[in-house]
């Protein structure tokens, strides 16, 4: 019984070091990451910011895969820092996502990260935004990008992404609510997991609120 006791406190030992040096690696790559996001869209500073901090509790709740989720969610809009502001034109995207993919390569070795995730990060990243092509079987048929692209969509219900797509987009208030409920994106990528799907609810229930 002692000997079981002391195995499990060494390795929720192990547990709390090993997710003290990854958050301190995640720190690193934002740092690496953040210079880009200045010269980007406005509102991308927030959206990552904010993407990381839900991305970290999805992944705990849902035991995913940190070490992927977590510098792909840093990095996926990196390629905005190097050009136009790009939001939905189709014949953009493909060019800044693979512009995305180039900087992540880059920023990922300069911190010496694994050769084979940088490789799935930044095949990841070359694809986040496939959806705009019709591609809905990739988001499905993977759990860590179809959890990417749940946290990329739920920004718009959060108390400061909501705003700024109305601002984009246009919207108001109520506008913008009828958008997120009639969203292809509800019924072509549905919520991969049940902890994102739970978040957004209780995003779009304060949303309403307030209208
Ligand atoms: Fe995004």
């Amino acid at each position: 019984m002692f000997r079981l006791i002391c195995l499990i406190r060494l390795k929720l030992f192990w547990r709390r070091l090993w997710g003290c040096r990854m958050k301190e690696v995640y720190d690193k790559i934002w740092k690496l990451a953040r210079p880009y996001y200045e010269k980007g869209r406005p509102m991308d500073i927030n959206h990552v910011e904010w993407m990381i901090g839900d991305a970290a509790i999805v992944c705990k709740k849902e035991k995913l895969d940190d070490s992927i989720l977590l510098p792909l969610v840093i990095l996926h809009d990196v390629g905005y820092g190097v050009g136009e502001h790009v939001y939905s034109d189709k014949n953009l995207k493909g060019k800044y996502m693979e512009e995305g993919s180039r900087i992540a390569r880059t920023l990922l070795e300069k911190i010496g990260y694994p050769k084979g995730k940088i490789k799935r990060i930044q095949d990841y990243i070359s694809v986040h935004d496939n959806w705009i092509y019709g591609e809905h079987e990739i988001y499905r048929n993977d759990l860590i990008l179809g959890t990417f692209t749940d946290l990329d969509y739920m920004w718009m219900a959060t108390p400061k992404g909501f705003p700024a797509l109305m601002k984009v987009f246009g919207y108001s208030k109520e506008e913008m609510i009828e958008f997120l409920d009639m969203n292809e994106k509800l019924e072509n990528r549905p919520f991969v997991t049940e902890t994102v799907k739970r978040l957004y609810e209780s995003y779009m229930k304060d949303r309403r609120a307030e209208v």
